[in-house]
């Protein structure tokens, strides 16, 4: 095991009702003038928002409404979001629904207390020294950014999808009610589930030795996640399969998951080029590329991929047949994400073989000649998993 700093200090409020603490937690954390953050309405649909507004008014907590994050949440918001908590002073953000108004919030936040172009910490230009407070009401578990210290945006100009993290832009709290995503389309549960996988897989495969106990922390999430996955697809108001996924997406994500060796992150990168150009949902350009992923860094680790295989996917063992035990796994994870109703492959979302090589300039833009640390992806590896995915 690595040397490690675990350092995850967001308050999490968990359970039925929790969105009512709101107003509460906003005035433990000094907000005084407040900038609500949400997506297209599903929020304002659903009554959730006038809830947290009685919560806030309860408190005599001003506040702004500030809607409008897409999927794959675009820059030319948070431009305007940044332009307006600086007019209204804003000290406090609170973000209300899934991953891409989080992540915008995170955006404005660390915009806002930055004089330069906010997309320098996305282009690697700058460091993020300073953010507006951020707090949470998570409704779609996925991407973990209700516990995390990262942020994924789309330049609208050449289209490029980046991250940037520091801690400045973990949110001081948030709240998770696993009734609000009851409501959550059953596209939208499943992509959260594959989402919630892939940042439990990118940090088991890795090549750190002795991470035992991560190892098995990471494989009893990931068996839980499968179990009340199949559970919330047929009943999407079982509260105990939703507080499962609620949490494993969440702890998924905040590094616990991480610590002590090296994580990986290719096949996100793989994925955002897909996001970028198609548009797709991200937990679905994961479905599909996690898979092709696996079987080409096989050979790395095939003893990895078996443990995986037996533990996770309950395949026999075959000392004799490593290889086919671990290939049998990554079937098998594909046969799950099947019949949840996500695609496996680049048809399936609209992608074309013939944009491999675009996919791969863009990829690399901006990076150095290779990426990935379990497997040191190169552009021609990057082609070939993509071409992996088309099958
Ligand atoms: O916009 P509204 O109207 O709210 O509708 C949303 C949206 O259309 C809807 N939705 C959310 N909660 C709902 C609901 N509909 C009904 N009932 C509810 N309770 O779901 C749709 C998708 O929402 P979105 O926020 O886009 O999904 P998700 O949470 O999957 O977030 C995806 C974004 O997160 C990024 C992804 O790249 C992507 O841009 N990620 C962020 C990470 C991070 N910050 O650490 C890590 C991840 O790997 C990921 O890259
Ligand atoms: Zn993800």
């Amino acid at each position: 095991m690595r040397n490690f700093t675990f350092y995850s200090p967001t308050e999490f409020v968990f359970g039925s009702k929790t969105e009512e603490q709101v107003g509460k937690l906003l005035k433990k954390y000094g907000a005084s003038n407040v900038m609500i953050h949400f997506g297209g309405g599903s929020i304002i649909k659903s009554g959730l928002l006038a809830k947290v507004e009685m919560s806030l008014q309860a408190e005599k907590i001003r506040y702004i409404l500030f809607g409008g994050a897409q999927p794959n949440p675009r820059s030319g918001l948070v431009y305007q979001g940044i332009e307006i908590c600086k007019n209204e002073k804003i000290d406090f953000i609170l973000a209300i629904g899934g991953g891409s108004a989080i992540d915008s919030a995170k955006a404005i936040a660390c915009g806002a207390k930055y004089d330069g172009d906010f997309w320098d910490f996305f282009d690697g230009s700058a460091n993020i020294i300073a953010a507006i407070k951020i707090g949470v009401i998570l409704t779609l578990p996925a991407s973990g950014s209700e516990g995390s210290h990262r942020t994924v945006i789309t330049k609208e100009d050449g289209m490029l999808k980046r991250g940037a993290g520091n801690e400045f832009i973990r949110p001081v709290f948030s709240i998770i009610n696993p009734e609000l995503t009851f409501t959550l389309p059953t596209y939208q549960t499943a992509a959260g589930i594959v989402d919630m996988m892939s940042h439990i897989l990118e940090r088991y495969l890795t090549r750190t030795l002795n991470v035992e106990l991560t190892d098995r922390l990471c494989e009893a999430t990931l068996i839980s996640i499968i179990e009340a996955g199949k559970k919330v697809i047929k009943d999407p108001f079982d509260y105990e399969a939703r507080a499962t996924i609620c949490w494993s997406g969440t702890i998924a994500h905040n590094g616990i998951l991480g610590v002590g060796r090296t994580e990986d992150w290719a096949t996100h990168q793989l994925e955002h080029e897909l996001s970028a150009r198609y548009d797709v949902t991200h937990g679905a350009g994961l479905a599909v590329m996690f898979p092709a992923y696996m079987q080409y860094a096989l050979d790395v680790d095939i003893n990895r991929f078996k443990r995986l295989a037996i533990t996770v996917w309950g395949i026999e063992d075959n000392p004799k047949a490593p290889k086919t035990v671990a290939l049998e796994g990554i079937k098998a994870m594909k046969g799950f994400f099947r019949e949840i109703g996500m695609p496996t492959t680049f048809l399936e979302i609209g992608a074309q073989e013939r944009d491999i090589d675009f996919l791969v300039d863009k990829l690399f833009q901006g990076k150095d000649d290779s990426f990935g640390a379990f497997k040191t992806l190169n552009r021609e590896d990057a082609k070939a998993v993509y071409r992996l995915a088309c099958e």
